[in-house]
């Protein structure tokens, strides 16, 4: 787009000599904003071996003493790796109307994982217990209220063509259960909610 105004601004000059720009090295401004949607699949540490496909659902719980756990993995395939080396992963809030919370102290660990595209997911895959890498955190959403639309920004990440993370709640730290639910909704429909990818945005 630049570079044509740039030819088109040449051409009208009238100097007669037509001289060409030269060309500019591509930056990540000068790419459009490109979001992907994502697939889930859960972890539960009561089915360890069982698969869970949920697609669209997500959930994140935990138990004191980690008797039971519930976290979700968060699957964009088809990712365009090339024209930029950092990709966002994003939370799109729902509307408190369209979400449950529970628990003293709710707040999400989200992991970045690396897994083929489509390839079953168990409980023993969950990087929250295999001592995988912290991508971000997302705070208690109660406080300050939870806002339909409001985006959290989680964190950067080389973009790659498949990018996959595990999100689960923090330690709960007291004596109680915390809980996360809501199901995703993807462009076209709105509004949109949930966790999304993005870059050049
Ligand atoms: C949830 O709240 C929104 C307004 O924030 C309202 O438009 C919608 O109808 C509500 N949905 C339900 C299921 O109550
Ligand atoms: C990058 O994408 C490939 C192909 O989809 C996948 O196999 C690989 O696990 C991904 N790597 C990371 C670090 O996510």
């Amino acid at each position: 787009m630049r570079f044509s105004i740039l030819v088109l601004a040449t051409l009208f000059t009238g100097s007669g000599t037509l001289a060409y720009p030269t060309p500019e090295t591509p930056t990540e401004a000068s790419y459009s904003c490109t979001q992907y949607p994502s697939e889930f699949r859960l972890m539960n540490s009561r089915f360890p071996s069982r698969e869970f496909n949920p697609s669209t659902w997500f959930m994140a719980l935990r138990q004191q003493d980690d008797t039971f756990i519930v976290a979700t993995q968060v699957q964009f395939q088809g990712v365009d790796a090339n024209p930029v080396s950092s990709c966002t992963l994003e939370l799109v809030l729902p509307a408190p109307n369209a979400t449950l919370i529970l628990g003293p102290n709710p707040q999400l660990k989200v992991y970045q994982a690396a897994r083929d595209p489509i390839t079953p997911v168990t409980w023993l895959d969950y990087e929250g217990i295999n001592g995988g890498t912290v991508l971000g955190k997302v705070d208690d959403l109660r406080i300050g209220g939870v806002e339909q639309g409001k985006v959290i920004v989680v964190g950067n990440a080389k973009c790659n063509e498949t990018m996959t993370f595990h999100v689960g709640m923090a330690f709960p730290g007291q004596e109680w259960t915390n809980y996360w639910d809501f199901v995703q909704v993807n462009p076209p429909a709105v509004p949109v909610r949930g966790w999304r990818l993005t870059h050049g945005c």
